[in-house]
């Protein structure tokens, strides 16, 4: 068992935020196969608290989402506050900041890991947050750094917010300019542990079961936050726990791997709409079959495809 701020959770292994992947299907899947804390994928503070229509569909939620936490964006500490009353109200059960996003068009205007540089503002905003938000735990997730991969500056924004009040800090182990590439470096995530009293989740390539197990004896933290790992690989949660209690995970035999995907396409139709869940289905195709002989030419075959109806006999008949 783990809290964050007052929320109990059973399991210390979450969904990392993802924008355009972790939506309700993708959340719904994982859930029946034993994920429990998920998040939305990050949502513009401003665009919310302006009431702008497009931000809502993006946290929408369905029966047995839960617990559920939403990830706020944006450089503005009123913004920031505003937005975070409106996820408390919504009922969200956590609220996460983003200090991590790397694109431009994010850390232009000084959001995501453009705060890594700005300590002042970064306290400003959790100080604004946290006057605006009475229940729910506040928890922050970062990189390394901007430029620099020492790990200096997730310390310091660490340190703000233990300091501020927040509940938990998760901390991807790349800087902003290493974007995607090379290695995570697993070492600052050691260092934000080693000089935090809240919780500390260590984030960034964990692809296997035995991944989670060596970034958890290697920095001490409290728990491990699954990004690009649990693409295609919904299992992947519950595998890690699995291993971590030394017990052997249960791989799933292709026929299953099939039935998921097809729930998650079927899942992706019901909340997107036909023509949304089409075009989502073919990226949801190819993480389940990634490294199957055939993928190439199922996917061609998905491409061309246009209803629910041909993509489940599309993957019915896929052998692999
Ligand atoms: C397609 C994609 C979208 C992402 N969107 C978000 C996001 O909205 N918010 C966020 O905090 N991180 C986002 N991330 C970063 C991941 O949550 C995670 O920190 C990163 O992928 C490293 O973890 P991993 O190696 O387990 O994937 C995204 C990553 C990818 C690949």
């Amino acid at each position: 068992m783990i809290k964050i701020g007052k929320l109990s959770l059973k399991t210390h292994v979450f969904q990392s935020p993802m924008a355009d992947c972790t939506d309700i299907a993708f959340r719904l899947v994982a859930r029946e196969l034993g994920l429990e804390l998920a998040f939305t994928e990050m949502i513009s503070a401003e665009a919310l608290a302006r009431g702008n229509k497009r931000t809502l569909p993006l946290i929408r939620r369905v029966p047995g989402d839960r617990p559920l936490g939403a990830q706020l964006v944006g450089h503005s500490p009123s913004a920031m506050g505003k937005a975070a009353a409106i996820i408390e109200a919504m009922g969200f059960e956590i609220l996460d900041l983003n200090f991590g996003c790397p694109m431009r068009k994010v850390t232009g205007p000084g959001a995501g890991s453009a705060l890594l540089q700005r300590p002042d503002l970064a306290a400003e905003i959790f100080e604004n947050v946290m006057t605006h938000v009475k229940k729910i735990p506040v928890t922050v997730k970062m990189r390394t750094g901007f430029t620099d991969p020492s790990g200096k500056e997730a310390l310091c924004i660490a340190r703000l917010a233990e300091e501020r009040g927040l509940s938990a800090v998760t901390v991807h182990g790349r800087t902003r300019a290493q974007g995607y590439t090379g290695k995570a470096d697993w070492g600052v995530i050691k260092l934000v542990k080693k000089n935090l009293k809240i919780p500390v989740f260590g984030n960034g390539d964990i692809f296997v079961p035995e991944d989670a197990k060596l970034m958890m004896e290697t920095t001490g933290c409290d728990g491990v936050a699954i990004g690009r790992g649990a693409l295609g690989n919904p299992w992947l949660y519950a595998s890690i726990r699995a291993v971590l209690a030394g017990q052997t995970p249960n791989l799933p035999s292709f026929e299953e791997k099939k039935r998921v995907a097809l729930e998650h396409i079927r899942l992706e139709v019901q909340y997107e709409g036909e023509k949304m869940g089409v075009l989502q289905s073919r990226k949801i195709a190819a993480w389940y079959f990634k490294g199957c002989p055939n993928v190439a030419q199922l996917r061609n075959k998905i491409n061309r495809a246009s209803t629910l109806k041909e993509i489940t006999a599309l993957v019915l008949n896929f052998v692999s």
